[in-house]
């Protein structure tokens, strides 16, 4: 099959079972308009983030990697009233989009951005709020360290999951040796050495291509 094979096939489960929601869709378009919408998650792998979310009855919720703010949406409207969205992004610009795209989709009061390096960021938030669920979403090369950290912020049996760990095989081909691919290995030779986690990659073919996410526990007793 080819890619448009898999948009056929994404869009015929989806027209079953993800009803049209105004504000995801103009922020895709928002997301095109500044030639971001390759990046985000496809609208099956969003609604599964809202499902685990729901599932695990998530009420913080940490995302590293905001960009235009597609996942943080679907993710933030699994969260109760009281809920709480923290997510991280680089861009000021790309912060700017994103929070448009929230607004929009009434979520202000539940999403909080924070604009600057994950990896400098991320080392400020106590570890007292504990999150239910993180989503790591950002530059590949610092998965290691993002997955550190959503772990120490994460409570026990939370959820972690991060994205584009297949790329369409190239992870586990020999020949490929980019950054973003590196950033990949990296985590899941992290992983194998950290008894305090389990964890599976789910591959998934859609809209996106031949991709996956990484579904995390953490088991540790700290938290
Ligand atoms: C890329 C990054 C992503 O997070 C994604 O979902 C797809 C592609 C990239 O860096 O090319
Ligand atoms: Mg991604």
């Amino acid at each position: 099959s080819n890619l448009t094979d898999w948009i056929r096939s994404d869009k015929y489960h989806n027209h079953f079972l993800i009803p049209p929601n105004d504000a995801l869709t103009a922020a895709l378009k928002l997301s095109e308009q500044n030639q971001l919408s390759s990046y985000a998650v496809s609208e099956a792998q969003g609604k599964f983030l809202n499902l685990v979310a729901k599932s695990i009855q998530a009420l913080r919720i940490l995302e590293i990697g905001t960009l235009a703010g597609y996942s943080t949406i679907w993710l933030a409207n699994a969260l109760p009233d009281d809920g709480e969205l923290v997510t991280c992004e680089i861009s000021e610009d790309f912060a700017k989009i994103a929070q448009i795209n929230i607004n929009n989709a009434g979520l202000m009061d539940k999403v909080k951005i924070i604009v600057g390096p994950a990896m400098t960021t991320l080392p400020n938030i106590n570890p007292n709020a504990s999150f239910d669920l993180a989503f790591i979403d950002a530059d590949k090369q610092s998965n290691v360290e993002y997955f550190i950290q959503a772990k120490r912020l994460v409570r026990k049996r939370g959820v972690i999951i991060v994205d584009n760990v297949v790329r369409n095989g190239r992870v586990a081909d020999p020949n490929q040796n980019d950054p973003h691919i590196e950033g990949v290995r990296k985590l899941l030779e992290y992983i194998k050495n950290d008894s305090t986690v389990e964890a599976t990659t789910l591959g998934t073919a859609g809209e996106k291509g031949y991709d996956g996410f990484l579904y995390a526990v953490n088991m540790s007793s700290i938290n």
